[in-house]
């Protein structure tokens, strides 16, 4: 059975980076909100308690009967978790006289002590509270502590149970993972055997034991999660994986064959479907962005739904959704532990009605990518930019034609192909170009131009949320646009995107 460590989410921003932390160590771990626990069976090591952006003060706080983990599992309680701690068993929580945010460093060390082992004397922190621990419990022992904060850590003697005020999981507490190893390793004695192959090797056979000899579909979109649990699932059942890839004629130039191609080559039992005008005669005029994705949506899920229909006797709907995609940090103004549920509204598609199932559901994008390389998965694949469901749909302003389609499918491919052989490709987290319906004069040879812009956009970002315009050279920005004016017919002038998220998006639509 896997070991594994439950954190128990308070809505703190930093859990889910706990969670990565825990799993860069070879643990497995997984995040519960703090108020509908998971079953607690041997299989659980250890016990982490999140921060939160409540105070312990607060009336509304998040509150939780720690006796069921105290001397039970070792507990690790950070920030919002120690205060708790601290507060419940006798202690005294006030309001700090200076509210600490940032670096502090670690002026007192119990250099013995087992959760501290390996960390230096000043060992700088990162600090991010508004209220103080004043007071301890006698059975509570004070094992580190900064200039300003007497109790930085504690253990209750006696237990396996600490609490500490700072963060652990951020990098800028330089120290944080050895912290968070010692606890893992020394004193929840977990065997840090949780790697891409054991992963494989556990879910092949998870799978093959739940599905047996029936049958699944699933839907590639020739990115790396729905490709990722096309292969586990294929080692796992081979045939009785039917795969469908469906061209929505918004791919990128050349796509969907090359992706088809290589998702063949990797022996998927995959059938794709030319559906292009289906999608675009319903897209014909459209405008309105919102729109566009609705009809795509609707679409897709007709030409699935058609597709799937003809595979005989399936009963399971493969998907590539990832932990990210399953978990939700409890919210601060109450806890949602929100899973996606695919069977809970009535008139759905008939595939829609299957047993779903989720392969990736535990992991995160990073390391859904090593478990790929792991599964031999090409890095054409792997390294992939992110690209979205609506395709160049959301990259053309305004209406769609398959003229237009064809332009802008030129120029990107111009683009990216200038990226990838200059080396941005990999340096950038998204790249693509969009059509702008916008007219302007030009002039080539003696002759007067009055034609479209395409606009280039490459973003540097961790996950999307936030992002920052690339600074691409300017000779290869040079290049890019002379390419792409000299081979695209239609388009007389390039720009460049030089807007952040926030305030802008990635996308234009
Ligand atoms: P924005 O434009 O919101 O994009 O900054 C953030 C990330 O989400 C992708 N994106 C989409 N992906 N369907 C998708 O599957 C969509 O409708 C969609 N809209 C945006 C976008 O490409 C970027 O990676």
């Amino acid at each position: 059975m896997q070991e594994k460590i439950i954190i128990l989410d308070f809505g703190s921003q930093y859990t889910q980076l706990i969670a990565r932390r825990v799993r860069e160590l070879n643990v497995y771990c997984e995040i519960h909100p703090f108020n509908n626990l998971p079953e607690f069976d041997n299989t659980v090591k250890g016990v982490i308690f999140s921060g939160s952006p409540f105070s312990v003060r607060q009336e509304n706080a998040p509150q939780i009967d720690f006796k069921l983990f105290h001397n039970k599992y070792p507990l690790l309680a950070v920030c919002y978790g120690a205060q708790y701690l601290a507060q419940h068993s006798g202690g005294e929580v006030i309001p700090s006289t200076i509210r600490e945010y940032g670096r502090a460093n670690l002026q007192y060390i119990n250099e013995t002590h087992p959760l501290l082992k390996n960390i230096p004397r000043d060992s700088q922190v990162w600090m991010s509270h508004g209220d103080t621990i004043a007071d301890i419990p006698a059975e509570f022992e004070v094992i580190a502590s900064t200039d300003t904060v007497r109790v930085a850590a504690f253990q209750v003697n006696g237990s396996k149970t600490y609490g500490i005020q700072f963060h652990p999981e951020v990098t800028h507490s330089t120290d944080g993972k050895q912290l968070l190893e010692n606890f893992l390793v020394d004193i929840c004695g977990c065997s840090q055997d949780w790697t891409p192959d054991s992963f494989i090797e556990t879910t092949i056979s998870s799978l093959k034991e739940k599905i047996g000899n029936d049958k699944v579909v699933l839907g590639l979109s020739g990115g790396v999660d729905s490709s990722v649990a096309a292969v586990l699932l294929h080692n796992a059942i081979g045939k009785n994986l039917h795969c469908i890839f469906v061209d929505n004629g918004l791919l990128r130039k050349d796509e969907y064959t090359q992706v088809l191609d290589s998702y063949q080559h990797m022996g998927l039992n995959v059938r794709g479907i030319d559906a292009k005008d289906r999608f675009l005669s319903q897209l014909a005029g459209v405008k309105d962005p919102e729109q566009k994705r609705k009809i795509i949506g609707r679409v897709f899920i007709e030409v699935f739904d058609d597709a799937a229909h003809e595979v005989q006797d399936v009963s399971w709907l493969g998907q590539g959704t990832i932990y990210p995609d399953v978990i939700e940090s409890v919210s601060v103004n109450g806890p949602s532990a929100t899973i996606k549920s695919h069977h809970n509204v009535g008139g759905l598609p008939d595939f829609m009605k299957l047993k779903v199932v989720e392969p990736l559901n535990t992991l995160f994008k990073d390391e859904v990518r090593k478990v790929g390389k792991a599964l031999g998965i090409d890095d054409v694949i792997l390294g992939r930019h992110p690209f979205p469901g609506p395709g160049l749909a959301i990259r053309i302003l305004g209406d769609i034609t398959a003229e237009k389609v064809a332009i802008l499918q030129e120029a990107d491919a111009i683009y990216i192909h200038n990226l990838k052989a200059s080396g941005w490709y990999d340096k950038v987290w998204q790249a693509g170009a969009i059509f702008l319906p916008v007219q302007s004069v030009g002039v080539m040879g003696d002759e007067r131009t009055y034609e479209n812009v395409i606009c280039l956009r490459a973003v540097g970002s961790v996950d999307g949320m936030t992002a920052d315009w690339s600074h691409l050279p300017y000779e290869l920005l040079a290049k890019i646009s002379n390419d792409i004016i000299n081979n695209v017919k239609g388009i007389n002038r390039v720009v460049y995107d030089i807007s952040s998220k926030p305030p802008a998006t990635i996308e234009w639509e």
